[in-house]
């Protein structure tokens, strides 16, 4: 079974249990600013899992892209990689425990036809904020899993979420496939990060929200979000060593294999570099490719583009492949998957574009990076010193992108030796230093549907129509980031605005809020939402029914929400800023202030 009928067969599954198939969100969170990447299938879900109504009912399900930027310094083992397609179904306060449980087990044994001697289940052991989870375990007992084979962890393992500081989570259950290999130590078990124990499949039980302080709450509805990796488990159904040998890789490997005239599996750094290079790029890809597409920058998720695509380069000089190849790649990957990510097909020529510019700026500074080699070589001589220093080499590496390696081959043909140990050191504190910055970014709440930004969203969809009203039609909402304090919204206008204009914009807004309407919402087919001129991003893939969110007879837009249920909830607008966001494009910044 490869990646492709593992999908279908996992839809039609939760079809048949009356789950509603709903499409992969974008990599790039909406409204979100606390994090980069959708990380679960669950982020775009999470108003739903606080309660709001969710158009397409209470069953869902689907296969949504993911990336974990968190997992890069892994890639290159047999399981991790930084995007990964992720099947999931979920109960919006819907089935529980044991329902959910029969499925996975259902579906494993009956559809997948897994051998359920080697399937080993792990469970959340208790702790003062909820409940050692014996239901879950005899759920798993009554069908026919014995109890060594049922493990009982901390909250470390067997809980998961939220996936900021604040929101749904709950205990888990957790699915592993015994690869039949030896273990590696006695206390090896499910979890262990050694290749024994693959995870396929995890089964969250989100009955709890976590709070500000850290405490938690029952949530108003009992949900259930799981999560099944779609590579991971279609190399245990091949009996695969890794995920890079099925589908989903199996082709970008040949090809790097015939750029490179390597053999995947030759040796351990060959093979390594061959994994990295195929998950970077395909990465890469995804997210130039995205429907909110992200160009490779020096900020944010641009940054984490540029990293990857260095990343893959470097590697590719290891295995001695002529620049440029990126592009050559990105054709394989896309190749294989426009099908499940139409949006690929339709940013070929950009991602391709895009990727060729950035493969040879990153050419001219590696060429820089030889120049000052150079020049630092000269002095290290003249001076007769024979060491190349750790702080240099690491500042080649982390300026210039030059992999250790590679400074040390042409140290070497001058005599000089690099200082390894203090480059690891230098290395270390700087991954140490970039994880703090990670965990920063995380902060404040994943999805942070707090009042405060709840307001500042209704705010926007009056904004969207004040700009309409007075700029023209031709305004067009190009990105919207909230914050407690503010919002930030992007959008299609071909020159500055003037402060008469700001003006007229902002007053519109307040007299909108003046009228203290209440905020409508209602269901429709994204054809009937047309019908009625609701606003809407006619380039993001909806799901067949919508929301549509009509405030009086000033705005209606399509939109998952969530919204005030009155205007007077607002209280005062003002625009602090209007500037340039890139071309063609002006971003507003707005607060709300209480009267
Ligand atoms: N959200 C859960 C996970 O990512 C299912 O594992």
């Amino acid at each position: 079974m490869d990646y492709k009928e593992l999908r279908h067969k996992y839809i039609n599954f939760f079809k048949s249990k009356n789950h509603s198939h709903i499409p992969s969100a974008s990599l790039i969170p909406e409204n979100d600013p606390t994090v980069l990447f959708t990380t679960a299938g669950m982020h775009p879900l999470v108003p739903y899992l606080l309660g709001q109504k969710h158009p397409e009912g209470k069953r869902l399900v689907n296969w949504q892209k993911c990336i974990r930027t968190g997992d890069i310094d892994d890639v290159g083992d047999a399981s991790h990689l930084t995007m990964f397609e992720m099947l999931g179904n979920w109960s919006l306060g819907d089935y529980f425990k044991k329902e959910t449980i029969e499925y996975s087990f259902e579906f494993l044994k009956d559809v997948l036809g897994f051998d359920i001697n080697k399937l080993h289940i792990t469970v959340f052991e208790g702790d003062n904020d909820a409940p050692r989870d014996e239901e879950s375990a005899s759920y798993w007992k009554k069908l026919g899993i014995p109890d060594d084979r049922i493990h009982y962890k901390p909250k470390e393992d067997n809980w998961w979420g939220p996936a900021g500081n604040t929101g749904p989570c709950g205990p888990d259950t957790e699915m592993f496939i015994d690869t039949g290999i030896e273990k590696c130590s006695d206390n090896c078990s499910p979890g262990c990060r050694c290749s024994k124990y693959f995870e396929i499949w995890n089964d969250v039980f989100m009955q709890y929200n976590k709070n500000e302080d850290g405490s938690y709450s029952l949530l108003t509805q009992k949900n259930v979000d799981t999560g099944m990796g779609i590579e991971r488990t279609v190399a245990m159904l091949q009996g695969k060593e890794s995920v890079y040998e099925t589908e989903s890789f199996a082709s970008i490997v040949k090809k790097i294999e015939d750029l490179s005239g390597k053999k995947y599996g030759f040796n351990e750094d060959i093979t390594k570099a061959i994994r990295i290079i195929s998950d970077h790029i395909r990465t890469a890809v995804f997210i130039i490719g995205d429907e909110k597409g992200i160009n490779p920058s020096n900020i944010g998720a641009g940054y984490v583009v540029r990293r990857l695509i260095r990343r893959a380069i470097r590697y590719g000089k290891k295995l001695e492949i002529k620049s440029p190849f990126l592009s050559e790649i990105s054709e394989v990957v896309i190749a294989l998957m426009q099908e499940f990510y139409p949006e690929l097909k339709q940013n070929k020529k950009r991602i391709s574009d895009e990727l060729n510019i950035e493969e040879s700026k990153f050419e001219k500074t590696l060429q820089s990076g030889l120049q000052e080699l150079e020049k630092i070589l000269v002095k290290l001589n003249e001076n007769n010193q024979k060491i190349l220093s750790g702080r240099i080499a690491f500042k080649l590496y982390d300026t210039y992108g030059f992999p250790l390696e590679f400074t040390k081959e042409i140290t070497e043909e001058k005599k000089i030796m690099v200082d390894v140990e203090g480059f690891n050191e230098a290395f270390e504190k700087h991954k140490e230093l970039s994880k703090q910055a990670q965990a920063q970014n995380f902060k404040g709440g994943l999805a942070d549907h707090t009042e405060k930004t709840t307001r500042l969203h209704t705010a926007t969809h009056l904004l969207h129509r004040a700009l309409k009203n007075i700029l023209g039609e031709h305004v067009n909402q190009k990105g919207s980031n909230i914050t407690s304090e503010r919002l930030r919204f992007d959008f299609t206008h071909p020159e500055k605005i003037n402060n008469e204009t700001l003006k007229k914009i902002e007053d519109m807004v307040n007299e909108q809020i003046k009228k203290e309407l209440d905020i409508k919402m209602e269901i429709m087919t994204l054809e009937e939402a047309k019908q009625k001129h609701a606003t809407a991003l006619f380039t993001d893939k909806y799901e067949s029914k919508v929301k549509v969110y009509t405030i009086g007879d000033f705005s209606k837009e399509v939109c998952g929400g969530p919204h005030v249920n009155n205007l007077k909830e607002l209280g005062k607008f003002k625009i602090i800023k209007e500037e340039s966001s890139s071309a063609g494009i002006r971003r507003i910044k707005a607060i709300l202030i209480d009267e």
